[in-house]
């Protein structure tokens, strides 16, 4: 069997990396296509150093531009790789514009190719069409031939929404066979250390979503809570590019005062900042899943979660919304009282084998393996 699997962005890394890992334990023929979304060391090599990602078969390049022009530059650049490379299986992960890009383009080969389409972190849904992850979730949904879950609750949102349940496949969470295999080599970094705080005693807080970082009275909002934080606990705080271009922007930087602002981390160094941490204060993701797998408690800095089973789980809880300094602040408080749980395989899944079942569930559904969702979907369904 030979799988192309797809990495563009920052959370896509850690998503591929066990999926590869587990491709090869099976004698599977992997190759790595990086659309270069993500390009620079800090958001992008560093993440391949530290997971032991091999070098890309493929690096696309296509690197920062609006919505439309990023989708079609992975578009127009993915259809010849895919074309050479007539594999299998496409292996698309999360949500990102890549995501969805390589996923068009592959459907429109699969019946020249017999290509089929994998979506690893299938069913999620936020239910707010404003965010483009929520685009790119859905319709990517739509065009895969097996929907790998990361969660239950997945599950009917995907029924919901017509989806043969037969293309539906339950894996779990592989973000957190990433965690789980990198923990003990991360805590090694001791980061926490490194950075004069003390473990159990800080925050941690990162923040990139368009509506957080793009809207100048809301990324004022937040860093005015920010600072009232800072008077209880310390506070580490990687910038990421596009939040620290806007506050720039907007004047807000120094706002942050009281706050120990970093360069984006790698992969290792966050998990160690992570871990050590009180608090997290957050609008990732990742970071919702990352700490209820290690039972630190979080605060999400927005106004929904295509992640509920972080907050069923009783570490993550959304911060008032609209966010206000007060809210967030008295957000931070609920947390920081709730203190940490005991760590472990606390969702069902979540258990560092993920990537395993992923790869089983691949080579059940190959071609030349009976696959009800294909006939549905070459019937226009
Ligand atoms: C993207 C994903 C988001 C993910 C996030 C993690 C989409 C729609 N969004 O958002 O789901 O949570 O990545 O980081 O795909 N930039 C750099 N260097 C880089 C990459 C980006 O400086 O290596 C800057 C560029 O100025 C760019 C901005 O960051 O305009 C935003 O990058 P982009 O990839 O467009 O979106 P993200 O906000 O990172």
């Amino acid at each position: 069997m030979k799988v192309l699997v797809v990495a563009g962005a920052r959370p896509n890394f850690m998503k591929v990396a066990p999926v590869l890992a587990a491709l090869a334990r099976e004698g599977h023929r992997a190759v790595l296509v990086h659309t270069g979304q993500h390009y620079d060391a800090s958001m992008s090599d560093a993440f391949f150093a530290d997971l032991g990602l091999p070098q890309p078969d493929h690096h696309l390049g296509v690197g920062s531009a609006s919505h439309a022009v990023q989708t079609a530059r992975v578009m127009e650049t993915f259809e010849p790789v895919l074309r050479e490379e007539a594999p299998d299986w496409v292996v698309v992960v999360g949500d990102v514009n890549s995501t969805l890009a390589c996923s068009l383009v592959a459907a429109k080969l699969r019946p020249e190719l017999g290509c089929r389409i994998a979506h690893v972190e299938a069913g999620l849904r936020s239910g707010d069409w404003r965010m483009p992850e929520e685009v790119n979730r859905v319709l990517t949904d739509r065009l895969s031939d097996l929907l790998l879950t990361p969660s239950r609750d997945a599950h009917p949102n995907l029924a919901a929404e017509g989806i043969d349940p037969a293309r539906v496949v339950f894996v779990g969470n592989v973000m957190i066979d990433s965690l789980f295999a990198q923990l003990p080599a991360a805590r090694a970094l001791d980061v926490p250390r490194t950075l004069g705080v003390e473990r159990g005693r800080y925050a941690v807080v990162t923040l990139h979503r368009p509506s957080n970082v793009d809207d100048a009275d809301a990324l004022s909002a937040v860093f005015g809570a920010l600072e009232k934080v800072a008077g209880d606990l310390p506070v580490v705080f990687p910038l990421h590019p596009r939040t620290r271009a806007r506050a720039e922007e907007f004047g807000l930087l120094d706002g942050l005062a009281r706050v120990r602002t970093t360069l984006p981390l790698g992969y290792r160094e966050m998990v160690s900042l992570v871990d050590g941490s009180a608090v997290v204060l957050t609008d990732s993701g990742g970071l919702q899943e990352e700490t209820t797998a290690l039972g630190i408690p979080c605060v999400t800095l927005r106004e929904q979660t295509e992640r509920p089973v972080t907050v069923a789980q009783g570490t993550n809880r959304l911060a008032p919304w609209p966010l206000a300094a007060d809210g967030v602040y008295r957000a931070f408080r609920g947390a920081l009282a709730r203190g940490r749980c005991a760590a472990g395989s606390v969702v069902e899944g979540w258990d560092g084998h993920a990537a395993e079942r992923i790869a089983a569930a691949l080579a059940e559904a190959a071609p030349g393996a009976a696959l009800a969702g294909a006939g549905a979907a070459a019937a226009g369904g």
